[in-house]
């Protein structure tokens, strides 16, 4: 069996050393971040329009593509967030913050976050102060063992006792158990009619925990998006 060749390197790949290619991408991000985000806080619904680039816009700027929230997870997620009965827990924090935290502020909501890294927890404050976001808490959360799995530890945290929504992206896949230790952990917190919105549906493991906390604690759920797909966990609904 032959090896997969990659394609040859192009003009720009040769010429120019990665140092300064990774230099020119930094800037473009940048310069992309300061002028859509403005324009999105000005009018979030610009970003829902058809046609919009905003959320790719800020994708590209945020610039951790590998790991931040894509455009169809982040836009379902602002479509919930306006909608939700309660405050939001956000479970992994990056981009999703910043762009949800707008319209958290927007709907006179509040939100929490649980990050387990403090230095990512440090960057996103510090993204949040600069664009005068006030409506989001980060909170620094080490996983901890609880037993079949590792969760935020949030004992040090005033939480409320009636989130409306989670933006379950975290923590990280290589985590035990994954996500699984949000319901069991946070279920005492959650609005009977919570939705929960669990990116990386693409992963088994995902969908998994899904099917385990349905069949733990009843609810329905449904996978949608085309590029990156997610899953809607309605707690309320029977099915
Ligand atoms: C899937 S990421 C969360 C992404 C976030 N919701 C967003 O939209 O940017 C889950 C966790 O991975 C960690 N993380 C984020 N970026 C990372 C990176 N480039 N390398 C390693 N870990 C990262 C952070 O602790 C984060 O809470």
């Amino acid at each position: 069996m032959s090896a997969k060749k990659s394609p040859p390197p192009g003009l720009y790949e040769r010429l120019i050393p990665w140092r300064i290619r990774n230099r020119v991408t930094r800037w473009q991000q940048d310069r992309t971040c300061r002028r859509a985000f403005p324009l999105f806080q000005q009018d979030p619904d610009r970003a829902l329009a058809a046609g919009s680039n905003l959320l790719s816009e800020l994708v590209f700027g945020w610039g951790n593509t590998s790991f931040s929230a894509q455009t169809e997870y982040l836009e379902r997620c602002m479509v919930e967030v306006a909608k939700s009965t309660g405050p939001i827990l956000e479970c992994g924090s990056g981009l999703s913050t910043l762009v949800l935290g707008t319209v958290a502020q927007r709907n006179n909501l509040k939100m929490w976050s649980f990050e387990n890294s403090p230095e990512w927890a440090l960057r996103v404050r510090t993204q949040l102060e600069k664009y005068g976001i006030t409506s989001v808490k980060v909170c620094d959360t080490p996983l901890r063992s609880y037993g079949e799995y590792n969760w935020y530890d949030s004992s040090g945290e005033s939480l409320p006792n009636d989130f409306g929504l989670v933006i379950c992206d975290g923590p990280p896949a290589q985590t035990p158990g994954g996500r699984y230790g949000m319901y069991p952990q946070v279920k005492g917190r959650l609005r009977p009619d919570c939705k929960i919105m669990v990116d990386d549906a693409d992963r088994e493991q995902e969908r998994e925990i899904c099917a385990r906390w349905k069949q733990e604690n009843g609810g329905r759920f449904e996978i949608f998006g085309e590029t990156k797909r997610f899953i809607v966990f309605d707690c309320g609904s029977q099915g």
